[in-house]
This record gives C-alpha cells, structure tokens and sequence, in this order.
C-alpha cells in the first residue's frame, strides 16, 4: 500500500512537471500566434494590463482601423502611446471616445463609436496602447 502511494506521487509529480513545461511552451505558441500585431517589447508580454488589453483589442474591431506601427484608417498605436501620458486622466478620456467615437484629432477620418463596450473594458484597451510608447 505504501509503495502504491510513493508510485503515484512520483507520477503525480512528474505529470506536474510535464504540464509545467507543455504549459510554457502553450504560452510562447499563443504569444507567437498573435505576431502580426505583437509588438517587439517582449517584456511587456507578462505585463496583465497588455495581455488584457491586447486580447480586448484584438476580439473587438481595432484592428480594421489600426495597427501597432502604421497608421491604417486610425493613427498607428504607438503614435497614441508616444502622444499620450499614461495617466489616469487620459486613460478615461481614451476610453471615452472608444466608446462615443473621435474626430479631429489624429486627421480627417472619424473612429466609429463602440456604445456596446464596458468602459472599464474600453480603459483597459487604452493601458494597452499606452504600454506601447517608445522607451
Ligand atoms: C472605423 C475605423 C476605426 C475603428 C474600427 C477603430 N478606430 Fe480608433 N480611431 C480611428 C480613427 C480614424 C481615429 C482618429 C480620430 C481622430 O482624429 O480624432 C482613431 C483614434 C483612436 C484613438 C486615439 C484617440 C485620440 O483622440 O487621440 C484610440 C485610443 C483608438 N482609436 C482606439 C481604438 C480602439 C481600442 C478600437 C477598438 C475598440 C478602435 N480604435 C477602433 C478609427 C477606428
């Protein structure tokens, strides 16, 4: 009987240690999976305000208008970050025109309203984006 249990903590010991190791080779695959709008500040990538962020803004339909390094529809995000101070204050009024829409201020196109999102959602888009200013 006691013999039984040392075999299945070994087991469950190894098991462990394989889910550990398969488990961060799963997160390098699904960061890499996201290369064509991850930018190159690896260091970021465990950062919870930009994988949250990120994966709000790749789910809604940012990336129609925008894109990390070049301006589409919508100013490049790292434009944004390098205009913005990330600060709370700039942080609630990003998010507000997320959600009412903008105009006026990045050129002549206007970004669409989003009155279904949460703000606090709409904020933590916006910690995202402001993640990606240059150093
Ligand atoms: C239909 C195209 C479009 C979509 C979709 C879109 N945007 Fe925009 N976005 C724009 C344009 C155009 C501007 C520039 C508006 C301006 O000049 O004030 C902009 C500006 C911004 C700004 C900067 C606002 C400012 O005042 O400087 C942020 C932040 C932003 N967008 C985030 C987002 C996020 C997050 C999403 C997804 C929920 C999104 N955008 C979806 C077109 C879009």
């Amino acid at each position: 009987m006691k013999k039984y249990f040392v075999t299945a903590a070994v087991f469950a010991l190894i098991a462990a240690a394989c889910n550990n190791s398969s488990n961060s080779a799963n997160n390098a695959d699904s960061s890499g999976s996201t290369t064509a709008v991850t930018p190159k500040e690896d260091d970021l990538s465990s950062n919870p305000d930009y994988t949250k962020g990120l994966a709000l803004v790749t789910s809604n339909d940012c990336f129609t208008c925008h894109k990390i390094d070049e301006k589409v529809t919508g100013p490049a995000y790292r434009d944004v970050a390098n205009k913005y101070d990330n600060t709370d204050a700039n942080v609630k009024m990003l998010a507000g025109k997320i959600i009412s829409g903008g105009s006026g201020i990045w050129g002549p196109a206007a970004m669409t309203p989003h009155p279904a999102l949460a703000e606090a959602d709409a904020e933590q888009m916006v910690k995202y984006i402001l993640l990606l200013r240059n150093k």
